[in-house]
């Protein structure tokens, strides 16, 4: 069996896991180990809006646990329990605090009050950060960044945290429509500078229906950053490697 026929499969772990969880015997023990699934994670997520609720379900489909957060908690219940009883609610910092992985899905001119409120939580930890500056909506912090690329001017707001780019180059209907498609999956470009944040990163991505595909360290990012070439654009793993002159797998 080859993964692509496996992703079905790793899917149905997922489902198992998150409705029957008495049934963590033996059935659950062997199908992650056929399918290669990891074992379930705790993904805390500052947002909870287009990309983070939609990740959200995604990840609580895989197995994981999920907390979903915004600077209005209690409005975020109904959204939660419609997804599943792996999601919970709550801060932005309670997200950071919730588990290893940090996923940071918050509109870009957020960042400089964010940091302050979470990043005694997120040092050591693997952040994925899907935000993009857009000035005219973030402002001038945003037009900053445009030139620096995200990869250089994003880890000064959680120093300490392992920062892996990823999710930045999707547009949320994208995530929705074509998560675990049939075929080859869609391509979700990934930079970072930390081995370990890279795996469980790369996994994720497996996980919510995608497939990685590596660019380099977090400077790279701006590869697929706004306004580069490959930027929402739907590629495969192969065409986004030679879009961005990578080698091939
Ligand atoms: N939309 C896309 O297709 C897409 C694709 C790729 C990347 N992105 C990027 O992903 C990020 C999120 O985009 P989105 O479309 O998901 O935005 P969104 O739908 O507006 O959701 C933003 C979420 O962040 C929360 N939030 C805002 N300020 C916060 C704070 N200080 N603490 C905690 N939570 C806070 C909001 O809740 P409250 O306002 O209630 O606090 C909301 O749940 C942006 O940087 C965007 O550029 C978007």
């Amino acid at each position: 069996m080859n993964n692509a026929s496996l992703r079905p499969l790793g899917r149905l772990v997922g489902k198992l896991r998150a409705a029957l969880p008495a049934l963590s015997g033996l059935l659950l023990t062997v199908l992650p180990a056929l399918t290669g699934a990891a074992g379930p994670m705790k993904i805390g997520i500052v947002g909870a809006g287009n990309m983070g609720g939609n990740l959200a379900e995604l990840w609580a489909d895989a197995g994981h646990e999920v907390m979903i957060s915004s600077r209005h908690p209690e409005e975020l219940k109904a959204q939660a329990q419609a997804i599943g009883p792996n999601v919970h609610v709550g801060t932005a910092r309670e997200a950071a605090a919730f588990g290893p992985v940090v996923v940071i899905a918050m509109p870009y001119g957020q960042w400089p009050n964010v940091s302050d409120e979470i990043k005694a939580e997120t040092a050591g930890k693997t952040v994925i950060d899907l935000t993009n500056p857009y000035p005219e909506r973030d402002g001038p912090m945003a037009e900053q960044a445009r030139q620096e690329g995200t990869g250089v001017a994003d880890p000064k707001y959680l120093p300490g945290a392992h920062l892996v780019r990823a999710f930045n180059s999707i547009i949320y209907t994208n995530l929705q429509s074509l998560a675990h498609r049939a075929g080859d999956p869609v391509a979700i470009p990934v930079a970072g500078d930390d081995e370990h944040a890279l795996e469980v990163t790369d996994q994720l991505v497996r996980d919510a229906g995608f497939e990685p595909v590596m660019v380099g360290p977090l400077s790279k990012a701006e590869l697929f950053d706004v306004g580069s070439e490959v930027y929402v654009k739907v590629m495969t793993a192969a065409e986004l490697r030679e879009a961005l002159g990578l080698a091939k797998d």
